[in-house]
């Protein structure tokens, strides 16, 4: 007769729980699966779907769909990434959120639940009670500021972007852990813990949203209106290419593609040239006004895995740069090193969402 002891080590571990960080961007949806096992963070799986062709546009293209449109598509990318969890991280767009640092006088650090609420009816454009408020502190309390001012970071949402996302998880059968803006989860993956300033730059389809972080707090963020869909477009009007063919080899040649495609570097070169223009104006004002250098530029985003880019950019910037390679804070098959490598920069903020749920496990 078959006897089986009962596996006891079962029964003292926790459960172990696999978590999904979604990254709704505006031209693919990123999701990312981890699970904590002895400490260690575990890659279970990671997929994107291009959220162009449920727009009736090429892949690669920003969108601005609906909530039953992008449903749809997680659902897709929920079933093709072979996605085994519900529990469910998921990221705002910083366009629809609002982020401003507010600067208030020292005399009022211990009533800055009663003041924040009142003094952001002043940067927000609509009745403060259709939005979603959060604050923190951001500068060092344990210094005395130069100009006496505390500065507090102030976050607001629109309740209809928070019920649009809500309606969008529901459809997708997920129960949402939290909502978070994109920035703070870009920050958590493409960061290791310093203290020094350093710049994110997240280079997505339509935009580029810039960060400064200083002792792992955002200190200040922008868009930039360029991305990476602007070289796409440049490219396919100035060689006669669908966008179709401009997109794949964009993505094929980057800046590096040899003379045989001089053309094509030369129109990527030209389109990039005001982004690079203005985060290096950007990098340089923060610099100025805070008088301090910058420790890094760290890319994140799509658009950042330009092939050539980092060198290219490297040249008019001061501060190293280097790619973001948030799949690091992951254990995954050696054999996925390379890809995952590459493919790092992309899922910066899904990663970074999976991982902030992780650790709300515990
Ligand atoms: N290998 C590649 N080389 C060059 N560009 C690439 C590559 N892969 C993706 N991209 C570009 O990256 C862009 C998409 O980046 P990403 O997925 O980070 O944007 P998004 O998150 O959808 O947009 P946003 O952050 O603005 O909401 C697209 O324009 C695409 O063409
Ligand atoms: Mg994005």
């Amino acid at each position: 007769m078959a006897f089986t002891l009962p596996n006891l080590s079962t029964l003292f571990t926790k459960e172990i729980k696999s978590v999904i960080g979604i990254d709704i961007g505006a031209s693919s949806i990123k999701v990312v699966q981890l699970r904590r096992e002895k400490g260690r963070v575990i890659l279970e799986t990671y997929g994107a779907i291009a959220l162009g062709p449920y727009a009736g546009l090429e892949i690669g293209r920003a969108t601005a769909l609906g909530a039953d449109k992008i449903a749809e598509a997680l659902k897709d990318v929920i079933r093709e990434a072979n996605v085994t969890t519900n529990d469910a991280a998921i990221s705002i767009p910083y366009a629809s959120s609002l982020v401003s640092i507010l600067k208030l006088p020292m005399s009022v650090e211990k009533q800055l639940p009663a003041v924040v609420p009142i003094e952001a009816r002043k940067y927000i454009p609509v009745p403060i009670n259709e939005v979603l408020l959060d604050w923190f502190v951001v500068s060092d309390t344990k210094k005395t500021p130069a100009d006496g001012k505390i500065e507090v970071l102030l976050v607001a949402i629109h309740n209809d972007t928070i019920a649009k996302f809500r309606s969008i998880a529901s459809s997708a059968a997920l129960t949402t852990a939290f909502f978070e803006i994109e920035i703070f989860s870009a920050v958590r993956a493409a960061l290791d813990h310093g203290l020094a300033p350093i710049a994110v730059a997240d280079l997505g389809a339509g935009t580029t949203k810039f960060y400064v972080v200083e002792r792992g707090l955002i200190r200040e963020s922008h868009i930039i209106n360029h991305g990476s869909q602007d070289l796409t477009l440049a490219a396919s009007r100035a060689l006669n290419l669908t966008v179709m063919q401009a997109e794949e080899r964009k993505r094929k040649f980057g800046l590096t593609g040899g003379p045989e495609v001089a053309d094509l570097t030369k129109s990527l070169e030209l389109s990039i040239s005001p982004l690079v223009a203005e985060l290096s104006r950007t990098i340089a004002g923060w610099e100025q006004r805070n008088n301090q250098t910058l420790s890094g530029l760290v890319l994140t985003g799509g658009g950042s895995t330009l092939k050539g880019l980092k060198e290219l950019m490297q040249q008019k910037v001061n501060a190293p740069i280097r790619m973001a390679d948030p799949f690091g804070k992951t254990a995954a098959p050696a054999f996925l090193e390379k890809i995952l490598k590459d493919a790092g920069p992309e899922f910066a903020v899904a990663v970074g969402l999976a991982l902030r749920r992780l650790q709300e496990l515990g």
